[in-house]
């Protein structure tokens, strides 16, 4: 492919080939091994039009390991404060011949759209409700390391799941890989013909949670909420934070994610969120690394591929 978009077009083994090679690089970013040849004829702009701490640190990262010359421009300060459009900033950037543009936009569809108009290989750092899917693939990762598979697993997706673009990755990739997935969740926070998805939907956490593989936690996304319905945060984790009594319905080995930023006290308890016996949180953020260095590094061969097709047609 020549973008990283979606879950959504990915094949199962262009999802296992991402993985495999991810995995190599998690292994050697421990061991402290560089790979910096990699995209050393690559230059990589990052530009993030909403908030990010994980993914933009770790593209930032990702990139600089691999070799490449790596920009990241600060929206906020950027000319779109001054009422350039979207499609006019991507077109001033491709003006400077990047190869690979790592978006995040407040708005679903915005990163294809943007793709559309650049010849660089654009990968989707997040786009509003609509997809993450570096988030899923690190998860993907984070749970095939922990539960030595990533198929035919029970996995729950808990909370504010209709705001979610990382559900809506996760379920996709999880459905792709064949594993059981079940979301659970405040019927205002679920979104409608959801269950089309093949999967199963609770609004009850303990009924939910029964004898799960893997618990993933949700974020409320109040700014995503355009004003309609906010439950009480005291009244949320009552019934659908994670604590000790619903997180002992999963399975006694059941592994308990959260892609971040965590509100404490509010979807989590924050002694589970820190228990390194169950939680992978801090794994999903390492893993997040290595499988953004193996998206760039598998774009970027295509992108040389695509380059070297089009130079022998033009003789
Ligand atoms: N999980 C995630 O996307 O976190 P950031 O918003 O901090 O990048």
């Amino acid at each position: 492919a020549r973008h990283l978009l979606g879950i959504e077009p990915l094949a199962p083994d262009e999802i296992t080939t991402l993985l495999d090679l991810a995995q190599t690089y998690a292994e050697d970013n421990r061991a402290g091994r560089t790979h910096r040849d990699v995209l050393a004829d690559m230059t990589q702009i990052n530009m993030y039009f909403e908030n990010s701490t994980r993914t933009q640190a770790s593209f930032e990262l990702a990139g600089k390991k691999l070799g490449a010359d790596v920009m990241s421009i600060a929206m906020q300060s950027s000319s779109v404060k001054k009422g350039e459009t979207l499609i006019d900033t991507a077109l001033t950037l491709n003006a400077m011949h990047p190869d690979l543009l790592v978006v995040r936009h407040p708005s679903s569809g915005a990163v294809d759209l943007l793709a559309q108009k650049v010849n660089a290989a654009v990968l989707n750092a997040g786009d509003g409700r609509h997809e993450h899917p570096t988030q899923a693939l690190l998860d993907a990762l984070t749970i095939r390391r922990a539960k030595g598979r990533i198929h035919r697993l029970s996995v729950a997706i808990c909370g504010d799941i209709a705001h979610s673009r990382v559900a809506r990755s996760n379920i996709m990739l999880l459905g792709k890989m064949e594993n059981r997935v079940r979301l659970i969740g405040p019927p205002t926070l679920m979104p409608a013909g959801i269950a089309e998805f093949g999967v199963e939907v609770f609004d009850n956490m303990e009924k939910g949670l029964e004898g799960v593989d893997v618990v993933m936690m949700l974020r409320l996304q109040k700014e995503r909420m355009d004003g309609g319905f906010i439950p009480s945060e005291r009244e949320y984790f009552h019934r659908y934070g994670l604590d000790r009594d619903k997180l002992a319905r999963a399975k006694p080995d059941a592994i308990v994610m959260h892609p971040g930023p965590m509100n404490r006290g509010v979807e989590i308890d924050g002694t589970i969120a820190d228990d390194i016996n169950r939680s992978v949180i801090q794994t999903q953020v390492e893993m997040g690394v290595a499988v953004r260095m193996a998206a760039m590094d598998l774009l970027a061969q295509n992108l040389r591929a695509a380059r070297a097709q089009t130079a022998v047609a033009a003789g």
